[in-house]
């Protein structure tokens, strides 16, 4: 692997690139040149083979990538073949429903804790069973569970103090919802999510006189080198 910085924007591309070739595996495809692989999937085929360079050389000549081990390649960069094992602070509408949905990667992102302030929630379940548990035993659970990443649910005022209370207790990867920029702590990762974002752009498409048709295109989830990234810790999105 090439010693230079790794950018996000091309951990995020590498992300697409294996739902893409999930995709492909799934419909009983063995190989795929970049440039098919582009073209299936509305890409860039020589993005792909610069990102894909960074890690190693991949592609076989005459052949293109063998489907299943460019997943697995890509798996293994993205830290995908381990367990992370996560806890939801807040379970108020968006926590639980983060807690009961069933569509992340399960053999990877396993929710195995959910904790809230409030004692008329305190030992109730989720849907799916989980008990919610005190949040002031933050930092034992996340002991007790082997917490690798925190996702913040609760109100942007008691945001910087879960983050606090989690960074502490030794987590180092956090997804916030919380309408809040938190400040960045070194060696912790913060990713905002703000679906405000998208919706903006929405309405963005939709103020063109010219929007016309839907477009969903797998372009939609890869931001270009030329976005704004600003190096520091957290990002939005
Ligand atoms: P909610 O009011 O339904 O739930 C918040 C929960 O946090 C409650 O159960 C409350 O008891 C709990 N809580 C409050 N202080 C706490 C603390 N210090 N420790 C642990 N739990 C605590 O709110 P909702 O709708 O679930 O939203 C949660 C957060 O997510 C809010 O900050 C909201 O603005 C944000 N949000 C962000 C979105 C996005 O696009 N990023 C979309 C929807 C919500």
């Amino acid at each position: 692997m090439k010693t230079e910085k790794i950018s996000e924007l091309t951990t995020n591309r590498l992300s697409v690139y294996l739902r893409c070739l999930n995709e492909l595996a799934a419909a009983g495809v063995e190989t795929i040149s970049s440039q098919a692989l582009a073209e299936q999937f509305n890409l860039n085929s020589a993005q792909i083979r610069k990102d894909l360079a960074y890690f190693g050389e991949f592609g076989v000549r005459g052949v293109g990538y063998y489907v299943n081990d460019l997943r697995e390649h890509l798996r293994q960069i993205l830290g995908l073949t381990r367990d992370h094992r996560i806890a939801i602070v807040g379970a108020g509408n968006l926590g639980l429903a983060l807690a009961n949905y069933q569509g992340f990667n399960l053999q990877t992102f396993q929710i195995v804790a959910l904790l809230d302030s409030d004692p008329g929630k305190i030992g109730s379940p989720a849907r799916t069973g989980l008990l919610i548990e005190d949040v002031q035993n933050l930092a034992e659970v996340i002991r007790r569970e082997e917490i690798s990443i925190v996702i913040i649910a609760v109100p942007a005022v008691a945001a910087e103090s879960v983050l606090d209370e989690a960074t502490a207790a030794g987590v180092k990867a956090v997804l916030n919802f919380a309408p809040v920029r938190l400040h960045p702590k070194p060696g912790v990762k913060v990713k905002n999510v703000d679906l405000t974002i998208s919706l903006e752009s929405l309405s963005y498409f939709l103020a063109r006189p010219s929007a016309t048709g839907v477009i969903v295109d797998y372009r939609d989830f890869l931001p270009t080198e030329d976005a704004t990234e600003n190096g520091q810790a957290q990002s939005a999105g």
